[in-house]
């Protein structure tokens, strides 16, 4: 079962970060199906190892590129001050959370995630720098980040 469906509002129009955010997508309904299936210690592996860790590297991936081609610096700042957000209230809140709680407070946590995830990237990638990258017709080349 996938919880989240890739959809074209998904998409920023920059290749590398579309299959970056796929990634993401994927691993988020694989952690969901483990977590279905009573695999609880592996759901937890791959949501630390695989969405946190990954999380921080597109995170940093895409603040590069908005630097190389000069996102405003206005939008950026904000941009980069809510990846950081995100990556601490994982890190700080929900991890130990997750560590703690049954199943119920595991399935919270990765509903907030799905739901941050998805609402950011509609809201800030593709409305934010994927409209401003079109409207500057820049093409970005960059493979995705290693996983
Ligand atoms: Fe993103
Ligand atoms: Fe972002």
């Amino acid at each position: 079962m996938e919880i989240i469906k890739w959809s074209k509002d998904l998409e920023s129009g920059i290749a590398a970060f579309d299959e970056e955010h796929k990634f993401l997508v994927k691993t988020i309904n694989n952690i969901y199906n483990l977590l279905r299936g009573g695999k609880r210690d592996e759901a937890k592996k791959l949501l630390m190892e695989k969405v946190v860790s990954y999380a921080d590297k597109h995170f940093k991936h895409e603040g590069e590129v908005m630097e190389r081609y000069g996102y405003p610096e206005e939008e950026l700042e904000k941009h980069k001050k809510i990846h950081g957000f995100f990556v601490r209230h994982v890190v700080n809140t929900l991890a130990p959370q997750i560590e703690k709680g049954e199943d119920k407070e595991f399935r919270e946590a990765l509903n907030f995630i799905i739901g941050w995830l998805v609402m950011h990237i509609k809201n800030m990638d593709v409305k934010g720098y994927g409209k401003w990258f079109k409207e500057q017709r820049i093409e970005v080349h960059d493979k995705m980040a290693e996983i």
